[in-house]
């Protein structure tokens, strides 16, 4: 059975010219209490309106507008009375679809700018400073605006930066105003949904809960759903939601390998079972992978064999969940925790019944015969933990940072046993008690401890010479874990967390910092 989407409210459409610019619009649209979707370029103009949009929003992309095959926009998008406004290439697109004048000026505009406002009671600018500063990122540049626009602002290189006609409520500018660099960005693009498009800041994440639970209560029926918890915010927040519309007729599952974090598997026993009350079936297969995986120290392989083991006995527990159920209850549903993100980078269709290994529960099988509920689907990450904790789940899941399916497993270089498992699982836990105690964990986007167990040092502890292991901490910062930097965290707190590595973990004499940005490395080490 496929998927059915959750129905959207009306939206702000963000259609996408590439160059990852359109994620952070649709974000930032809905930081503006409006809701948004993405939509490729390539959709054709019908498609778009057909869908109601209340504003059209064309992002910034990678391309001139005069470069071969550049994606182009139908003019009839700026006929049909649907408030549209048009960022950086947008901005380009719109100007010469209605006859302005774009043209190489050959002096490239990239990073801050400032940008002098001509018209100060302008719909975008009114009530923003005459000069504030701008992020730019362009060749081509507008020169005349098309006929009947105002032009409201220019820099010293271009003098059409921004323009608008209020009567055909189109609105326009050269920069990128979702760029946090753009000091007055959000304020401007809240000027075009509220003043220009006159759209109300109505739309919040309670809407999602309200609007899930009566979906999930009507598609579900009287049958029951399997939901699997890896311990992770989406797989927590989608289970939650789901229990608060169906209750008693969600299962949980979660699979104990061994590898998670210290502390990780009593808090899904629990706090998220005394949080929700949702019924959970615990399975511990902690010597099943343990037993898989003695001897490999190859990444991939771990990872296939985590994988394999994974499916096998998730598969198990489903089906002694179908066999203890009632025969008026059937087990129809699978729940997921996918996010908006992985939507669009799948091509935003509207869901598929398999279930791809990138998802959070660490690789389901691909033939399972369910129909999937995925009440997160149009919702961000930052969007997931408002959910979280408008549902009263414990902060220490819903804040909790990105952890691999494969837990620990990828963390140890070298083969896993239990006693390098416990020592990593220790050293893990002092590098995160002491991120927390230093007020560091919305800072930082995530913080692996790695143990290299295939490497040796020599130390001095106490009166002894030492042949122990280095810990790797690796701090990154990151938006979206695609790339990443190394996060310069305060000394000191490196360096409690290094005294008390070497002190307080058994075999580790050395405690290295990683200070590689992403790319070229990962953030995992495995
Ligand atoms: P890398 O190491 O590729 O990691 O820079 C990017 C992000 O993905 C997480 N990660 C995984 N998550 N299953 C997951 O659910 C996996 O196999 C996996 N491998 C990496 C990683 O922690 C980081 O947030």
């Amino acid at each position: 059975m496929p998927a059915v989407p959750p129905a959207a409210p009306d939206a702000v459409l963000v259609v996408d010219f590439g160059a990852q610019y359109a994620q952070l619009i649709a974000r930032r649209v809905r930081e503006a209490r409006v809701y948004s979707e993405i939509v490729p370029s390539t959709m054709p103009v019908a498609e778009m309106l057909a869908k109601n949009p209340k504003a059209i929003i064309l992002s910034g992309g990678p391309s001139s507008v005069y470069a071969e095959g550049a994606p182009s926009v139908d003019r009839a998008l700026f006929e049909a009375g649907v408030p549209v406004f048009g960022m950086c290439y947008g901005f380009q697109l719109m100007a010469t679809a209605l006859g302005g004048t774009v043209d190489n000026t050959g002096s490239r505009e990239y990073g801050r700018t400032a940008l002098h406002v001509s018209q100060a009671d302008s719909t975008l600018f009114g009530g923003t400073p005459d000069e504030q500063q701008v992020w730019m990122s362009h060749g081509d540049a507008c020169s005349a605006a098309p006929e009947g626009f105002t032009v409201t602002a220019s820099t010293d290189v271009v003098p059409v930066a921004a323009f608008e006609n209020d009567e055909k409520k189109l609105f326009g500018v050269q920069h990128h105003p979702e760029v946090m660099h753009s000091t007055h960005g959000q304020q401007v693009l809240e000027h075009f949904l509220y003043r220009g498009a006159g759209i109300e800041p109505t739309w919040t994440t309670g809407n999602v809960i309200e609007e899930q639970v009566a979906a999930i209560r009507e598609r579900v029926g009287s049958s029951r759903a399997i939901c699997g918890l890896s311990g992770g915010v989406d797989s927590a927040v989608a289970a939650a939601l789901v229990q608060k519309a169906i209750g008693s007729q969600l299962t949980c599952v979660y699979v104990d390998h061994g590898l998670m974090r210290k502390g990780e598997t009593e808090q899904v026993e629990k706090d998220f079972v005394a949080a929700t009350g949702v019924q959970l079936k615990v399975v511990d297969a902690q010597e099943r992978f343990l037993a898989a995986l003695a001897g490999v120290s190859d990444p991939e392989q771990k990872r296939k064999i985590i994988g394999r083991e994974f499916i096998r006995v998730f598969e198990q527990a489903q089906a002694e969940i179908i066999a203890e159920a009632e025969p008026g209850e059937p087990v129809e549903f699978l729940v997921q925790g996918t996010l908006y993100p992985d939507v669009v980078e799948s091509g935003g269709g509207s869901g598929t019944a398999n279930i791809k290994s990138h998802h959070n529960v660490g690789g389901l099988p691909e033939d399972l015969e369910f129909s999937l509920i995925e009440p997160l689907r149009q919702l961000f990450k930052d969007e997931v933990r408002m959910v979280g904790q408008e549902l009263g789940l414990p902060d220490e899941i819903v804040h909790r940072q990105p952890f691999p399916g494969p837990g620990l497993g990828i963390r140890i270089v070298g083969d896993i046993t239990r006693e390098r498992l416990d020592l990593l699982r220790e050293a893990d836990a002092i590098a995160r008690e002491e991120l927390t105690a230093a007020g560091l964990d919305r800072d930082i986007w995530q913080c692996p401890v790695v143990l290299l167990a295939d490497v040796r040092s020599v130390g001095v502890q106490g009166d002894g010479r030492t042949y122990g292991h280095p810990i790797v901490l690796r701090p990154v910062s990151s938006e979206d874990a695609m790339t990443a930097d190394w996060t310069r965290m305060p000394y000191d707190v490196l360096a409690k967390i290094s005294t008390r590595i070497t002190n307080e973990v058994p075999d580790v004499n050395r405690v290295v910092l990683d200070v590689t940005s992403k790319p070229p490395g990962t953030i995992e080490w495995e």
